[in-house]
């Protein structure tokens, strides 16, 4: 029997069976099809090729407009409770290549209200905080200035109130309850911030005054808030938003998503080298027993946090991945050399991005949208 997990954006937990959330939450996958179609717009993006950015809702849609010459927007966003951890870092990757690939817009929406109602120890001069800071990360991407516009909740309410109170309108106390596992003793903010996180969704359509196709990558843990935005879309006369999935990055210590309080296994966008270093050298793989055994019979890439790490982010390159595979089974290569090949790369891309975030705090103003 297959095992008992649950994937909401508030909660995370038991072994994730990706197939069965494209069968539960009704989405598509991402067939050879469609990644042919991706191919006669330009390179088709490593984590899309392995499956990592790995179901939609209405992509084929947004190629067709697009086509047509009808251009689309980006929408994706953060919650911002704290530092950037390299598991966030992976879908705003993809949405950089998406941006690149199309040419286009991108909402950033930073949700400060969200953290502050769903975390009793936070404050709201806290998670705006956090907004202002994890913006720093987000501009490290090397999103494109002037086609990219993050904002805080709190600081773009205005113009989003009038989009959020017609969502609301429509959405019922009970679908809150049954898609978010919500029950009587959440506060009333957490009932209601749905229709704030679907608001970005038709923010270009307002200020266009005509309807735009809007595009959301994001992990597949959020698609549950844009399952009700699409279910009210057509009701207040926008399209509904189509929908890239990512899976969720796994952690150092095995297989479930890189989660904020998980200190020891999860990599944050400011750790040093040497926390890199010992966190890596930590982390759970699928070596053997001994050194001998590990020869003798190989490893296993399939359960190990290294080789997942590599697939997911750091190790671009097919061929590469490959051998790596090929090196582990074989036991030609062990854990030890593996882990350190893995902190490299993760160093040199951390050194980089630690660069430009430094950068961005001079460019900060000219990607903030405010009412
Ligand atoms: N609620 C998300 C989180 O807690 C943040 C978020 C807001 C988001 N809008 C989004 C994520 C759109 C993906 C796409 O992380």
């Amino acid at each position: 029997m297959a095992e008992e997990f649950t994937v909401t954006p508030y909660e995370v937990s038991g072994e994730i069976d990706y197939q069965e959330l494209i069968t539960r939450f009704g989405t598509k996958e991402i067939d050879a099809s469609m990644l042919e179609r991706f191919s006669k717009f330009g390179e088709v993006h490593p984590m899309l090729r392995r499956q990592i950015i790995y179901s939609h809702r209405d992509m084929d849609w947004i190629m067709d407009e697009y086509e047509k010459g009808n251009k689309f927007v980006l929408y994706t966003g953060r919650g911002p409770s704290g530092p950037v951890h390299l598991g966030h870092l992976m879908p705003w990757a993809f949405t950089k290549y998406l941006q690149d690939l199309f040419d286009v817009k991108l909402y950033f929406q930073m949700t400060d209200d969200e953290k502050f109602m769903f975390y009793d120890q936070l404050t709201l001069e806290e998670t705006k905080k956090w907004a202002y800071e994890n913006a720093l990360d987000v501009i490290a991407m090397g999103f494109k200035k002037g086609k990219t516009k993050i904002f805080l909740d709190t600081e773009l309410i205005k113009t989003m109130y009038p989009i959020a109170v017609r969502a609301a309108k429509r959405i019922t106390f009970s679908t809150v309850k049954a898609v978010f596992g919500f029950n009587n003793s959440y506060n009333i903010g957490s009932i209601f911030f749905t229709s704030v996180q679907a608001a970005p969704a038709f923010l270009e359509s307002y200020y266009q005054g005509k309807n735009v196709p809007c595009l959301i990558p994001c992990g597949i843990d959020q698609d549950p808030h844009f399952r009700i935005t699409r279910d009210i879309a057509e009701g207040i006369g926008y399209y509904k938003p189509a929908l890239i999935h990512a899976k969720l990055m796994p952690s150092l210590s095995g297989s479930d998503k890189m989660s904020s309080s998980k200190e020891d296994t999860t990599i944050w966008t400011n750790d040093s080298p040497k926390a890199v270093k010992k966190k890596i050298g930590n982390a759970f793989t699928g070596g053997a027993v001994s050194v001998e055994e590990q020869r003798k019979s190989g490893g296993k890439p399939e359960i190990c946090s290294v080789f997942q790490y590599n697939q997911y982010f750091f190790l671009p390159d097919d061929k590469k991945l490959e051998e790596l595979y090929q090196k582990c089974k074989s036991g030609a290569i062990l854990c030890g050399e593996c882990k350190a090949a893995l902190a490299e790369r993760v160093i040199a891309f951390l050194t980089e991005h630690q660069e430009r975030r430094e950068k961005a705090k001079d460019q900060i103003e000219e990607f903030m949208l405010r009412d």
